[in-house]
């Protein structure tokens, strides 16, 4: 059956050429029931556009593609793909891909069936959406489930999102002209086009029917149908007849398609007769289509897929995907996704027996963050007598899908023999690992360190030492930790990974004590190995992102969590199962969100944290800590002392080195429940065992947050040689010397401009703050600046007030001591009256809304005007926007 010409459809056909060539470059998505007419609309649309100023990528993702990582793009993707990328450096490897092919032109990606889109393709075509010079048009069908960067396309505003409707009747009478090449009769087209409810494939399945019963009847070249009219005929039953009754080598093909499209027309030709191949295609049950170098069968329309596959029972379905494996092994491999279609087909047809086949697909599914294919194939590896290779390859993904008791498993299955030093050094390593962070078992440290003796090769021994040393620093042994790591850097015998995880090791530490610098450029020399590193110890990656983040929380350097947040695409890697990693990426993001003010989006982020990393021994502490944090910023004091009761809970004492965060929060969440003594007291303890721990690069925060509750004048550590102690400010201004980067001054200025009671100083560093988007630390400081002003009854209260107001303006709500302490305690009537008068309602007015005598009401006002520090109604805006919370509903 030819392919018969495109009828009607103007005004969307119309539609999605301007999404393509308008000014915005806005994409366009169709979605619709089964049939209804969208992939023909979408590919009708993208003919028409012209190839010298779009480039444009047509890709049809189906049932059979959706189970390989890039499946859905292989269309577009190279064959060979670079090794030792991140899910990130995939992604953007790919899309520089596209960049570069476009040569200027605008990138045009239109995706049939998007909701069949693979994870890491899904998360491609986002990104490809976002860039400047690119646009996503595609076709999606109801009652799918669509992978969430798809579903994001339109909540993102990149694309339009358009449900098409049935054809109308008079275009079902065009198209059925069409479909029979002749004119028809007008009452036979009207019953027809009813009886397929505007549907052109459930017409087209009707006219095949109808011809097939010799009811469909062309007389003075005029089609007339005599069938009669019944109830409305389910479409996939239709199929499903019409499927039914094909002789047995054609149904061998539809089959053979159905489960391997698309399928190398030389490839079906081994398998299938060639008159059946051609029969197939004549009903239009298959297309044959072009492909770069090689031709493709297809089926014509999924829906053929679908009813073909149901009625295969399971024992016809495995012989027939153990066939496509055979016919794929025999012409050979010749695309990297070969390997892995023909691993999957053994997997499904439980035909999987070449343990080597299956490792390397196993390493190529997890190189492409697809960890619950990487599972199943390294674990049939592992049946299939892959021996200690594949368990320990199934290990390391275990580990990082937050599987540790049945990764423990696999590697104890598989313990070397003594002799055998190069597997026992793997084994220990991984295993190490998996049994430290996996299952907390602090006693790890000392089992591996008393068998890397066992070793004589010396970079065995050092890779073993470089384990052994990130270990002790998790459980604050940090001299030995850097000890340790140093040996390791000093080896020449070292391979790459050990050397590259001891200096994460380093630059955590050093981060921790204050030498940002130092730890930045540590962290950018193992970064920039990484491609030397990836495969051999893909682990390191966490160790990387640890002493990564880290070091930007402490340097406050928002803007550079902003950019590893894109750079990693973190909300699009969390379609992948990769939950240390995006867990850890969600609490940075909080962490930023916070400081700006954004509490919504903070308490958002680091409630995902919670969620992705919950059954977590490794950061789950962490991210409760920061939900603490958020709750505590909100003033939410029972949700705060909640999460650190979780946080107390869940954090494994293998991960001691993040006390520092955990501390931090429940100072904060002392502070929110109205503890101010007991968080004072507790930040003061804090701020001694940092000191004593050599953490400055910490401690400088906690004598911060000191600051902010007013204690800059306090007493810290030890007595000094002069028979005193030093307070807060003279700690912060003495380290602000020895901890790098811009912060640390800034926040000995804050504390000295509290100590000295200096309004204009503690502006200054409001200021300064801002500029560094502290939107919080700069509000705090013009509250303390504020609260100064007006016991002084100074003139100036009124303009710090307004740019309180501002910087409160930018936040979501937060409401933390230090903004409290400033705040007036108005009444309700108070308030009542306030927010009427600052609208501008005049005394009058207020009386009578409220039920009040004129007099009443200005009372009222000389009390407000008195405890706001104002002088009229004039300044009553700003003073009463400069109130945390007063919007809030005790304001009444
Ligand atoms: N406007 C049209 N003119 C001519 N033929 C059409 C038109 N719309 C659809 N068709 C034909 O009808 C059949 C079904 O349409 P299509 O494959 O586009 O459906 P679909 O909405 O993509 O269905 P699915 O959700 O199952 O993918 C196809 O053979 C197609 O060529
Ligand atoms: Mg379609």
């Amino acid at each position: 059956m030819r392919r018969w010409e495109f009828v009607g459809r103007t005004d969307e056909l119309n539609r999605l050429l301007a999404a393509v060539t308008g000014e915005a470059g806005r994409g366009l998505f169709f979605s619709g029931s089964a049939g209804i007419g969208k992939s023909r609309l979408l590919r009708e649309g993208v003919g028409e556009l012209p190839t010298d100023r779009f480039a444009i990528w047509s890709i049809a993702a189906s049932a059979t593609t959706a189970a390989l990582p890039f499946g859905g793009l292989v269309q577009v993707l190279p064959a060979e793909q670079p090794q030792g990328l991140s899910p990130a450096g995939v992604l953007r490897w790919a899309l520089n891909l596209l960049q570069q092919q476009a040569a200027g032109r605008r990138i045009v990606l239109a995706i049939d069936d998007a909701h069949l889109l693979d994870p890491p393709s899904a998360a491609l075509v986002h990104l490809v959406a976002r860039a400047e010079n690119a646009t996503v048009v595609g076709t999606l069908r109801d009652g799918e489930q669509i992978p969430l960067p798809i579903r994001a396309l339109w909540t993102d505003d990149l694309v339009e999102h358009v449900e098409l409707d049935p054809m109308p009747q008079a275009e079902t009478a065009g198209l059925l002209a069409a479909i029979l090449g002749g004119p028809v009769d007008p009452g036979s087209a009207d019953r027809l086009g009813r009886l397929s409810s505007g549907n052109p494939l459930l017409l087209r399945e009707l006219v095949h029917a109808a011809s097939s019963s010799a009811e469909l009847k062309q007389t003075y070249g005029i089609w007339k149908w005599t069938g009669r009219l019944e109830l409305a005929p389910n479409l996939t039953d239709l199929i499903d007849t019409r499927v039914g009754k094909l002789t047995d080598g054609v149904r061998a093909v539809v089959e053979l398609v159905a489960f391997g499209e698309p399928l190398g027309l030389h490839l079906l030709k081994q398998a299938a007769d060639q008159a059946d191949v051609e029969t197939a295609e004549e009903r239009g049950l298959i297309t044959v289509v072009p492909h770069d170098r090689r031709t493709n069968v297809r089926l014509a329309h999924p829906l053929y897929g679908e009813v073909m596959r149901r009625r295969c029972p399971v024992s016809r379905t495995r012989r027939l995907q153990a066939r496509l494996a055979e016919l794929l092994e025999q012409v050979g491999k010749r695309r990297r996704d070969d390997l892995l279609r023909v691993a999957v087909w053994r997997l499904d047809s439980g035909t999987a027996q070449d343990p080597a086949l299956l490792l390397d697909a196993a390493v190529q599914a997890f190189t492409r963050y697809d960890v619950p294919l990487a599972t199943r194939l390294a674990r049939a590896a592992l049946d299939a007598d892959g021996g200690f290779d594949a368990a320990e390859l199934l290990a390391t993904i275990l580990m990082f899908a937050d599987r540790p008791d049945e990764a423990i498993d696999v590697l104890d299955a598989v313990t070397p023999e003594p002799g055998d030093e190069r597997r026992l050094c793997r084994w220990l390593t991984v295993r190490g690992m998996v049994s430290y962070w996996g299952l907390s078992r602090e006693s790890t440290v000392e089992e591996i360190a008393s068998r890397v003796e066992q070793l004589s090769d010396s970079a065995d021994r050092a890779r073993v030492h470089a384990f052994e040393a990130i270990m002790r620093l998790h459980r604050l042994d940090t001299a030995a930790a850097v000890r340790l790591s140093q040996r390791v850097l000093d080896r020449p015998a070292a391979g790459v990974a050990a050397r590259e995880l001891a200096r994460s090791t380093i630059a955590y530490v050093q981060a921790a004590q204050g030498e940002l610098t130092r730890s930045g450029t540590a962290i950018a020399q193992v970064h920039s190995a990484a491609a030397n590193w990836r495969t051999d110890m893909p682990y390191l990656q966490l160790a990387l992102e640890l002493a990564r983040g880290t070091r930007l929380m402490l340097t406050g350097d928002l803007a550079g969590i902003d950019a590893i947040v894109a750079d990693e695409f973190a909300d699009l890697a969390g379609e992948g199962d990769f939950r240390l990693g995006t867990g850890y990426l969600a609490i940075l993001q909080a962490y930023a969100a916070r400081l700006r003010g954004q509490s919504d989006a903070a308490m958002r982020t680091s409630l995902s944290a919670c969620a992705v990393l919950a059954t977590s021994r490794v950061y789950a502490g962490l991210a409760q800590a920061e939900r603490a944090q958020s709750a505590a910023l909100r003033g939410d004091a029972a949700q705060a002392a909640a999460a650190m009761a979780e946080a107390d809970r869940t954090h494994a004492p293998g991960m001691a080195v993040l006390y520092p965060w955990l501390e931090q929060a429940r100072g904060a969440s002392l502070a929110a429940s109205g503890d101010l003594p007991g968080a004072v007291k507790h930040l003061g303890d804090l701020v001694d065992r940092l000191r004593s721990d050599g953490f400055a690069g910490h401690e400088v925060h906690v004598l911060h947050d000191l600051v902010r509750l007013d204690q800059a004048g306090m007493a810290v550590g030890p007595t000094c040689s002069d028979g005193g102690r030093r307070t807060v400010a003279q700690r912060l201004a003495e380290l602000s010397e020895r901890v790098d980067g811009v912060l640390p001054p800034l926040l000995a200025r804050h504390a000295r401009a509290a100590v000295t009671d200096s309004p204009t100083d503690l502006l200054a560093v409001a200021d300064d703050y801002a500029a560094l988007e502290l939107t919080v630390y700069a509000a705090e400081a013009t509250s303390q600046a504020v609260q100064r002003l007006r016991q002084q009854h100074s003139a100036a209260a009124n303009d710090a007030r307004e740019r309180l107001a501002g910087l409160l303006g930018r936040c979501d709500l937060i409401r933390t001591p230090a903004l409290q302490a400033g705040a007036p305690v108005l009444t309700e009537r108070e308030w009542q009256v306030a927010r009427l008068a600052a609208h501008g309602a005049p005394s009058r007015a207020i009386a009578e809304r409220l039920y009040l005598s004129a007099r009443t009401v200005e009372n009222h006002l000389q009390r407000i005007y008195a405890k706001l520090g104002v002088t009229g109604r004039a300044e009553l805006w700003a003073a009463l926007r400069s109130i945390p919370g007063h919007e809030g509903s005790d304001g009444g």
